[in-house]
């Protein structure tokens, strides 16, 4: 039996126990996997007595996704470009290792689940802080024909536009200065949906056929789910498929095989 688990405060309602459960069922791994509330003062010594005590891994949410990384001796490209981590295992030599499938599991969800091209497609990007930051390497990776990040706070934007400037140009405006303007895709990674509020945007800003896909998921429908159907929106996701796709990534990573999601996509909104 190989011992996993979630850290994060608070963790208590997680749905990865149960996701990564229905994988270890689907491909017949024998892995133990829960979830652990962990306080700020102790991560950094519950994370090294894990891995000491014979823990195979970890995934990681908030708060903490940009403190283990800097905890982790080893980095992945897409943990570098996220400066965050929600995936740690220890690598060959033992080294304490940091990944990031945040990005992969949201490029995958609209990509191969819901059949949304990105590749010269028209994007915007709704935020840049840590979620937005987690997205951008995968989704720049997919050459879109433009990316916009709208982001209350200007100067967060241009940061991510500086640091990415090398994979894609990326545009950065006001919420204010978006009109006239069309998107194919407009993904929120801002956190306005814990409070039930949406990005101050206008409905007129969705091309003839667009998605908009919500990175954040609730019991119900998101706010940002039910303002994109009212705005028009031909597909309106909320951020399921990509916990689903994020945790396969990782389950791929420790276990070495990739377990079908569709069912357990399925299974989560049942
Ligand atoms: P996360 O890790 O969930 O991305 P974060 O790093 O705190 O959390 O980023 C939250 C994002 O939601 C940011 O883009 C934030 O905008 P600012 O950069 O201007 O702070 C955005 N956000 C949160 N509340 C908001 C609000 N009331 N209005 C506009 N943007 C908001």
């Amino acid at each position: 039996m190989s011992r996993y688990a979630v850290i994060g405060k608070p963790v208590g309602h997680s749905k990865s126990p149960l996701i990564h459960r229905l994988f270890a069922e689907q491909t017949g791994q024998d892995v133990q996997y829960e979830a652990i509330e962990v306080e700020l003062e102790a991560l950094t010594i519950f994370v090294k007595q894990f891995f000491e005590n014979g823990g195979a891994g970890l995934n990681v949410t908030l708060p903490y996704k940009e403190q283990v990384y800097a905890l982790a001796q080893s980095r992945s490209n897409r943990a570098q470009q996220a400066q965050a981590a929600n995936t740690l295992f220890l690598d060959t030599d033992g080294n304490l290792t940091a990944d990031n499938t945040d990005g992969i599991g949201l490029v995958r969800d609209l990509r191969d689940n819901n059949r949304v091209e990105i590749r010269d497609r028209r994007v915007l990007l709704l935020g840049a802080g840590g979620a937005a930051r987690g997205a951008l390497g995968a989704l720049l990776a997919e050459a879109p024909a433009s990316l916009v990040i709208a982001n209350r706070t200007m100067g967060k934007a241009e940061q991510l536009q500086q640091e990415f400037r090398s994979l894609h140009p990326i545009e950065v405006r006001e919420f204010a200065e978006l009109s006239g303007m069309h998107f194919d895709l407009i993904i929120n990674a801002t956190s306005m949906g814990i409070h039930n509020e949406v990005p101050p945007i206008s409905a007129t800003l969705l091309a003839t056929t667009c998605c908009c896909y919500d990175m954040m998921y609730s019991h119900g429908k998101t706010a940002f789910v039910e303002w994109a159907e009212q705005a028009g929106a031909t597909q309106a996701l909320d951020g399921i498929g990509m916990l689903v796709e994020q945790a396969a990534e990782a389950f791929a990573i420790w276990r070495g095989v990739h377990p079908e999601t569709a069912s357990v996509i399925a299974q989560l909104r049942g």
